[in-house]
């Protein structure tokens, strides 16, 4: 199932958020140098793909950051990763923007799936806002459960045209923030972040937001209230910025009167969501300066007599059932001389991972494709999932942890030498090696139990295997005189391959 994701939409043309400082990677893909933009440095993407084309849009007053993209024009990789260093166990705020801009010379943008730490995040699909002259952008948070965060592009059967991105934004967060969520099992998907009371005005972003979230601005007519005393960040869960509360929408003030918010204006898929949802009595704080209502969520009682103060309060349900049109509706208590009052809101999609694979895997394959000149193109990201996007060559067991079984790099024409962690692949069944240009010695693969040795054809059961337990054969070219004959050898420079 491919989660669904609201599109959330930025001006192409303006100034960008965020100032100097903000912590993680401001990524500009296909960019040659830095960008500066406002107080934010925007760096090249060199470092984290090694896949793609690149591409400068023409369009003048397009926003810089808007102005360059990576493209994928290899029809053959069955994905195409980003890799992002990051701190193990440490959650992280993923933003992807897209911005087509006719690069490759068609009037629609592609569509394609967008890949989160081996999971399938969601469908790209930018058409209705390049239509409108917009940007789209996609945010998710995610746990790094190793050293590195990948954000993998790859085509679907929709897709017509190369792949392409903008621009890769990975930000950490501090671990109190969206706590509730169990970050091994899930990810979250942002739907909207809203501050409400804000006239069409501009996000609150970085420096506002510590951690690179955006709060657009939200207003559909209610009334709005100004807040007469400030809050603490720290004293929210998920630390939302303090400008968020500068304002928020209340009632008309008949006493009694609900608080109907529409919110997301758009209907959802039916999944389990994140909402979060934040209060501040906005007048000078005092004994009296407190309001007590009930929030509902569609009818249902979502908090019973809440009681904020000018200190502020959050609310949240982990895993809320929602679909179709959303209703939030705040009902003051009882007799209640003041109405209700709310300054802003998160909605998230709980998105399941899509498993894990063995870490012992990962690190295996990866010192397997650091070992090659040349390892194929989609050898970047997990290699075993998502299921149908696992590396080239490279098959895996299915399930909540999968193994790699299987590798297959026959004719791949590799060069470079194999690495001592293939030892690591220890579910492994079967190596096929031959078609590559593989030079070094035979890693020692004696703890590799699953290696077929029953499936050892006898008439190459001679020479050609080159240690007692390494479970691969070396013949062919071999180096030094003979090209043709299998030949004992002192562990430098040989071909290597399997039995087939
Ligand atoms: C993309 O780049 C590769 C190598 O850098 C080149 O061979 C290929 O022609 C380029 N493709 C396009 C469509 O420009
Ligand atoms: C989440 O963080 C808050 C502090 O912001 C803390 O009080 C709470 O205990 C944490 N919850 C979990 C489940 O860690
Ligand atoms: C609401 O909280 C305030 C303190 O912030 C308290 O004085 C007041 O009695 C509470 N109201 C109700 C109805 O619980
Ligand atoms: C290995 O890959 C080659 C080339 O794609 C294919 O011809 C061969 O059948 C594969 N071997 C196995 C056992 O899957
Ligand atoms: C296997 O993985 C471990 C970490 O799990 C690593 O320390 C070790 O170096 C790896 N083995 C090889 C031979 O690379
Ligand atoms: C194989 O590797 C050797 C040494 O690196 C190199 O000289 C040779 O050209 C390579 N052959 C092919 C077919 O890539």
């Amino acid at each position: 199932m491919i989660p669904f994701s609201l599109l959330v939409v930025v001006l192409v043309f303006g100034i960008a958020g965020a100032a100097d400082g903000v912590s993680g990677y401001q990524i500009s893909c296909g960019a040659t140098s830095e960008k500066v933009v406002g107080d934010v440095t925007w760096v090249p993407d060199g470092r984290f793909v090694t896949v793609g084309n690149v591409s400068d849009l023409r369009s003048p007053g397009v926003l810089p950051v808007l102005s360059s993209l990576r493209y994928f024009p290899d029809t053959s990789a069955r994905k195409y990763c980003y890799v992002v260093p990051a701190e193990r166990k440490r959650k992280y705020l993923v933003r992807t923007t897209y911005f087509y801009g006719g690069f490759d010379g068609g009037s629609a943008p592609p569509v394609f799936d967008q890949i989160i730490e081996g999971t399938r995040w969601s469908e790209v699909d930018t058409a209705g806002d390049y239509a409108r002259g917009l940007a789209t952008y996609y945010e998710a948070v995610v746990l790094a459960t190793e050293k590195e965060v990948s954000v993998c592009l790859a085509r679907n059967d929709a897709t017509k045209s190369s792949p392409f991105i903008s621009a890769l934004e990975v930000s950490p967060l501090e671990d109190s923030v969206y706590n509730s969520t169990d970050f091994e099992s899930y990810a979250l998907s942002t739907i909207a972040r809203r501050s409400f009371g804000h006239d069409g005005s501009a996000a609150v972003s970085y420096p506002g937001d510590r951690f690179n979230r955006l709060w657009e601005a939200h207003s559909d007519g209610m009334p709005v209230v100004e807040s007469q005393a400030s809050v603490s960040q720290a004293a929210f869960w998920n630390k939302p910025p303090e400008d968020v509360f500068r304002r928020g929408v209340t009632t008309a003030g008949g006493r009694g009167e609900r608080l109907e918010l529409q919110w997301p204006p758009a209907p959802l898929p039916a999944a389990s969501y994140y909402l979060a949802l934040y209060f501040q009595d906005n007048r000078a704080p005092g004994p009296l300066s407190w309001r007590v209502f009930d929030v509902a969520v569609n009818g249902q009682t979502f908090f019973a007599g809440l009681n904020i103060s000018t200190a502020g309060s959050m609310l949240y349900g982990d895993k809320w059932p929602l679909s179709g049109q959303t209703k939030i509706t705040l009902t003051p208590a009882p007799g209640s001389p003041v109405g209700p009052v709310i300054n802003a809101a998160e909605l998230m999609m709980v998105v399941p991972l899509e498993g894990r694979t063995h870490p012992r895997d990962v690190i295996g394959m990866q010192a397997l494709a650091r070992g090659f000149d040349n390892p194929p193109a989609d050898w970047a990201g997990d290699p075993c999932l998502p299921q149908g996007n696992s590396w080239t060559g490279v098959t895996c067991t299915q399930g909540p942890l999968a193994r790699v079984v299987s590798l297959n790099l026959t004719n791949f024409k590799v060069g470079g030498s194999i690495s001592d962690g293939i030892a690591n692949l220890t579910a492994i069944s079967s190596i096929w090696l031959v078609g590559n240009n593989l030079t070094g010695p035979i890693p020692d693969m004696s703890l590799l139990h699953h290696l077929a040795s029953g499936e050892q054809p006898t008439d190459r059961a001679d020479s050609s295997i080159t240690r007692e337990h390494a479970k691969v054969c070396a013949e062919q070219y071999i180096a030094r005189d003979d090209s043709k004959q299998p030949q004992e050898q002192n562990g430098l420079y040989v071909p290597i391959c399997t039995w087939e």
